[in-house]
């Protein structure tokens, strides 16, 4: 009762953002949060910019939706920065893109740092340009030790190509006579994953109005709650994301059983 006479106190009034948080945080929260960060493009179309002032513009989104998930205490946020495919963009785009992490992480390191944030990464590291591959090493190093929310970054990441090293390494092993067969079961292909040692996603986010996975965390979703806003990525702030989590939480998750989840 009290829930709801503050849910439509925060709809009719305007209530802060620190005392929405604070409410929003009084439900639980989802523990992973996994977002397509989508619409830079469109976003710059709309201004006649380029398509990469749209993606510099969604740089100070991750900012944004990093610090409010952290402060809301979700542990993980996974971003969806670059995929296997992305490299068909002009070149022009992708050394945009190369250089964002960069860009962002000399700027925001020390504030991730005070926040207890850790940088993470999750993707084909090995072939990304030198400079991309310093800036989130010195991140991760530098923010090692932190134990505040993960910030995971998928970057040159795809599903299927995580899939198919997934299921070489179980063959090899198998192969080699280190597993047996009878081994595989779903936390054996789960601990196989670059997502191992996370919790897997509650909650998918896609931004801009596109309804699809993109290659996306295929295998680790299958039981995450799906949002898809039509809320262009570099448009996307604080107040949108509070919205995503109250959401979430009118949602009730079965698992497949026939019994609801009263909590969320
Ligand atoms: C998709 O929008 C977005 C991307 C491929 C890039 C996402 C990257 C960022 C938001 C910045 C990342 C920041 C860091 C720190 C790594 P789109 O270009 O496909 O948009 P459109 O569909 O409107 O064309």
């Amino acid at each position: 009762m009290l829930e709801k006479l503050m849910r439509r106190k925060t709809a009719e009034t305007n209530v802060s953002l620190p005392e929405q948080i604070a409410l929003v945080k009084s439900r639980k929260i989802p523990a992973h949060v996994a977002i397509i960060m989508d619409g830079n493009g469109r976003w710059a179309k709309k201004r006649n910019l380029p398509r990469i002032a749209g993606h510099h513009e969604g740089m100070k989104t991750v900012r944004k939706i990093t610090r409010v998930a952290n402060d809301l205490g979700i542990k993980v946020l996974t971003l969806y920065a670059f995929s296997t495919e992305n490299w068909k963009r002009p070149k022009m785009e992708i050394d945009f893109l190369m250089k964002l992490p960069g860009e962002f992480l000399s700027t925001y390191l020390p504030e991730l740092i005070e926040q207890n944030v850790k940088v993470e990464m999750i993707g084909n590291f090995n072939v990304l340009p030198d400079h991309t591959k310093k800036a989130i090493q010195r991140a991760m190093e530098a923010t090692a030790s932190n134990d505040g929310m993960t910030l995971n970054f998928a970057m040159n990441y795809g599903s299927r190509l995580e899939l198919i090293e997934c299921v070489k390494e179980i063959a090899n092993q198998a192969a080699n006579g280190e597993i047996d067969v009878s081994d595989i079961d779903e936390s054996f292909i789960d601990s196989h994953l670059m997502t191992a040692h996370l919790p897997e996603p509650d909650l998918l986010i896609r931004t801009s109005g596109e309804v699809r996975l993109s290659n996306f965390m295929l295998w680790q979703l299958a039981y995450a709650e799906f949002s898809f806003t039509d809320v262009l990525w570099p448009d996307f702030d604080e107040q949108c994301m509070l919205n995503e989590i109250r959401e979430f939480q009118s949602r009730s998750r079965r698992f497949g059983n026939v019994e609801r989840d009263g909590d969320v």
